[in-house]
């Protein structure tokens, strides 16, 4: 379906076959534009991620000054870095549109800046949790005022003294906002993370040409760094990748090959789930520890419908795998005689949407059968008789649905599609193609 539509009719994928590429991560591209903005020279890009979430934070980044130039038709683009500290406040409130990720790890800059600025954005950021950047950041020296821990936030930036951090919740992006703020303070400033989480800072800092630390269960950096500009590729995002390694797994017959997907291994978890429910997964061109490009291994993955099983996702594993619980829920839920079962994942009611409430009712509005708890969701597989869910402004939503809907047995509707343009605005094009005979 091209143009995508608020409220998309999702075609029909009897097996899935060929070769295909994702977009850039989504992840490492918000990290390199940000450091890109603060680094000494300028920043060439390919590769970088072509949702909104990441042209929300380009736009910020030039709303401080950075110069940003896009190459029609190309996925390449250059940033002019300011250097250290050359952040100049904006001329108003910047929008971190749908994207939480820009506002966390931009409130960290900012903290360090010199200058009061506003962040905000859609109605689903504003209801997101931002007490948990406002804590460090506050301790750090910066003076930040929100809605009751939530956006909009107003930050006054300091000079910031070091701190040793322990989040709350494990999270890459508070632990990012506080790095970052950590850059420009005095001294070493440290995240204590008893379970990791994914290290795209760190080895976006080494790139650039910094250095962090990891001893222990502590990451940290030293304040004081200057970066320098780099020349990068990002690879395909692995989050976006997962959607079709469960439409591949969880159908007949199917052999897919997924190019240049970043294989970061703190992304990689999920293959331990998707191996447990039964896919086949092979790295055809990988070396041992994968192809870097400037610390970020990427390569090819080939996937198979091996013999499905039913899976669950446990606690600890749920902070490595957030971001693919959807795309997991829709391979179980394709398949009859399949449950997923995940607990410990309350921090899904606080992402673009309630991803339990969400998920769960709009897998019903499709006839698969869903038990909510409080922390977590049992799919008992179908397949989906068919019917309408609705994506609730969520991207990721969206693409469960529609993966799941398109193994359907009748006919499936997604309303609010569009959401798919936060990550993925290829996405319902390239399940067309597929529904037609192939990825190729
Ligand atoms: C992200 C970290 C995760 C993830 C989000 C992207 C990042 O959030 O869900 O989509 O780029 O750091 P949390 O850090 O809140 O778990």
């Amino acid at each position: 379906m091209s143009p995508i539509t608020g409220f998309a009719a999702v075609p029909r994928v009897s097996r899935v076959t060929g070769r295909l590429r994702v977009p850039g991560d989504k992840s490492i591209s918000h990290r390199y534009a940000m450091l890109a903005a603060i680094a000494d020279g300028e920043s060439r890009l390919t590769g970088y991620a072509p949702g909104a979430d990441c042209a929300a934070t380009l736009a910020c980044m030039e709303a401080l000054g950075a110069r940003v130039t896009r190459h029609d038709g190309a996925d390449t683009i250059v940033i002019a870095g300011l250097g250290r500290r050359g952040l100049r406040a904006p001329a108003g409130p910047l929008d971190a549109a749908n994207s939480g990720t820009s506002m966390r790890l931009l409130s960290g800059l900012l903290a360090a800046h010199p200058f009061t600025s506003v962040i905000g954005g859609d109605a689903s950021l504003s209801r997101r949790p931002m007490r948990r950047v406002i804590d460090p950041l506050t301790r750090m020296g910066a003076t930040i005022e929100s809605h009751d821990g939530r956006p909009p936030l107003t930050i006054r930036g300091a000079g910031l003294r070091a701190i040793t951090y322990a989040p709350e919740v494990p999270s890459a992006q508070v632990k990012s906002a506080v790095l970052l703020a950590g850059l420009h303070a005095d001294g070493r400033t440290a995240v204590k993370e008893p379970t990791p989480t994914r290290d795209h800072t760190e080895r976006a800092l080494e790139a650039f040409g910094g250095h962090a630390f990891r001893d222990g269960d502590l990451v940290g950096v030293d304040g004081g760094q200057r970066l320098r500009a780099i020349t990068a590729a990002v690879p395909g995002d692995i989050s976006s990748a997962l959607f079709w390694l469960a439409l591949a797994g969880g159908t007949p017959d199917s052999d897919l090959v997924i190019e240049g997907v970043g294989l970061n291994p703190s992304r990689t978890a999920v293959f331990d789930v998707l191996r447990r429910a039964g896919v086949r997964l092979d790295f055809p061109d990988l070396p041992p520890g994968g192809r870097g490009d400037r610390g970020e291994p990427s390569g090819s993955i080939r996937v198979r419908h091996g013999s499905p099983a039913s899976f669950e996702i446990t606690p600890p594993e749920v902070p490595l795998m957030i971001d693919e619980i959807p795309g997991l829920a829709a391979m179980a839920a394709m398949q009859a005689g399949v449950t997923m079962t995940v607990r410990g994942a309350r921090e899904l009611r606080v992402k673009e949407s309630d991803r339990i409430t969400m998920l769960a009712r709009g897998f019903a509005g499709l006839g698969i059968r869903v038990d909510e708890y409080e922390d977590g969701f049992t799919i008992h597989g179908g397949p989906p008789a068919g019917g309408e869910a609705d994506a609730a402004g969520d991207h990721r939503l969206a693409m469960a649905f529609a993966i799941a809907g398109s193994r359907a047995r009748g006919p499936v509707h997604i309303a609010g599609a569009d959401a798919v343009a936060v990550s993925y605005p290829g996405f319902f094009d390239e399940l067309e193609r597929i529904a037609a005979g192939g990825a190729d």
